[in-house]
């Protein structure tokens, strides 16, 4: 604990830039004699350069080496570099991820390119796999059921309870009155506040109640909308609970008012369907049907163990927050949301199931989760755009789709490795590239590798043994 509270403090130092005059200099300059960094005040309120100065001179020594790098990330157009530092505070450079394509994906006999933003090798190449031979069999098969998002203002109310109920019955017309222009936008385009409930959580904890609202946000993920709507309910409330219920501060507090990243209401289903004898294919190295069986029960191990569920649905999650990302959305609420939901029986479990019936094979999720094609980062970051565009403008529904079939297209591809080869095989082969670009290796070291290592168990000390030995020979 300790430890760690010091590590925090000591965080920042800075002697930030020789530019500064004595009195905008930031306090907590001087690097202890231990080596550690003592707190620093006003980093923020340093330039870029500045900022990059300090961290260069108390992390690296002030090496101009380190300087370059980051600044190598820096995009060509200061205008896109304007955006990039405008979207979070105390940006110093990018941090720069692949941004790949998995071609052939059919969804509702629909082909798409969809663009993946990944850091991890053989994603895009599993996806891609997966993809294709779906393809050869009929697509996937998607539809969105809801699109349903929820917003709570959190209360406490100490006073009678029927009387809060009776109040909140009489004045909810105004509740939707006082959001009207808020809302007006957003109606527009057929969607808005739908509708609003008083529910008592009393049980839970003392005076508890919240006000649960409903929203339908169309192609934004709306999450600015719903969170400027539950404000101005929450004040609204507040006000008639004064005037009506004679309320005070001590007997009635708004906690808080925010959206819930959970949204089991907005939930697409994905799924992929063959007859057993279609998912013949000789890389399975067995017959189909023992092969849909086997897939069938690593699909149940992970119904039934949290363990296993935990990695399994960490591969659907490498699907899906790679579009998420490439298209600008925000991942962390589709990570959040679809933990809860694999949680909602109580244990952790699987996102996705297998059945086999009548020699059908059919493989599926139902997926909730909250995305936007308008709006945030999907009209600013200009790859975000142009994934938008690759995927030809699609709607937030469509965008559902295609995300929740790229989790279960790598859920497909994860299993099959799993239940047949095994994973480090393909995993292995792709993770040779970052290998090779560790050791440095030249084209023809990385051809010799490649050649000598296609059919054998690839290990980082067995290929830095090898390209040493190539280079000692030579
Ligand atoms: C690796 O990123 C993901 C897998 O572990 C998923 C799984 O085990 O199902 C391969």
């Amino acid at each position: 604990m300790g430890d760690k509270k010091e590590q925090e403090e000591v965080e920042f130092s800075s002697e930030a830039n020789s530019s500064l005059t004595q009195a905008e200099k930031p306090h907590g300059e001087e690097t202890k004699p231990n080596g550690k960094v003592q707190p620093i005040q006003g980093f923020s309120k340093l330039t870029k350069e500045q900022k990059i100065d300090h961290i260069i001179r108390i992390y690296f020594k002030g090496d101009q080496k380190e300087k370059k790098l980051l600044k190598s990330f820096w995009n060509d157009e200061p205008e896109v570099q304007k955006i990039f530092d405008e979207f979070s505070e105390n940006t110093l450079s990018n941090f720069v991820f692949p941004f790949g394509i998995a071609p052939n994906v059919l969804i509702n006999n629909q082909l798409y390119s969809v663009p993946m933003v990944i850091e991890e090798s053989s994603v895009v190449a599993a996806a891609s796999k997966a993809a294709k031979f779906w393809m050869e069999r009929g697509g996937f098969k998607a539809e969105v059921l809801s699109t349903k998002k929820i917003g709570q203002v959190h209360l406490s109310w100490l006073g009678n309870k029927e009387e809060l109920f009776s109040l909140f019955d009489e004045v909810k017309k105004d509740l939707f009155s006082a959001i009207t222009d808020l809302n007006r936008n957003m109606k527009k385009r057929g969607g808005g506040l739908i509708d609003l409930k008083l529910l008592d959580k009393t049980e839970w904890d003392e005076g508890y109640y919240q006000i649960w609202a409903e929203f339908e946000t169309c192609d934004a993920m709306g999450a600015n909308f719903i969170n400027s709507v539950l404000e101005e309910l929450g004040r609204t409330f507040k006000c008639f609970a004064f005037e009506k219920l004679n309320a005070t501060e001590e007997s009635f507090q708004i906690i808080m008012a925010i959206l819930s990243n959970y949204t089991p209401d907005s939930v697409v289903k994905v799924w992929v369907e063959c007859p057993i004898e279609e998912l013949a294919d000789k890389s399975l190295g067995m017959e189909p049907q023992r092969f849909a069986e086997k897939f069938k029960k690593s699909v149940r191990i992970a119904e039934v163990d949290t363990y296993r569920a935990t990695t399994h649905n960490k591969g659907i999650m490498n699907g899906i927050d790679s579009v998420i990302l490439a298209t600008g959305n925000d991942f962390r609420a589709v990570e959040a949301c679809l933990h809860t939901h694999a949680a909602r029986n109580g244990r952790y479990s699987s996102l996705t199931s297998c059945n086999i019936e009548n020699g059908i094979f059919r493989f599926e999720a139902e997926l909730p989760m909250s995305l936007g094609t308008v709006g945030g980062l999907t009209a600013l970051h200009p790859l975000a755009k142009m994934s938008l565009k690759i995927l030809g403008k699609p709607s937030a529904s469509e965008l559902m789709e295609i995300a929740g079939v790229i989790g279960l297209a790598q859920n497909f591809a994860a299993l099959r490795s799993l239940v047949t080869t095994g994973i480090q095989k393909g995993h292995m082969k792709m993770h040779l590239m970052n290998i090779l670009n560790h050791l440095k290796a030249t084209d023809e070291e990385a051809e010799e590798v490649k050649r000598v290592f296609a059919e054998k168990v690839i290990s980082f000390r067995d290929v830095s043994e090898f390209i040493k030995k190539l280079r000692d020979y030579q």
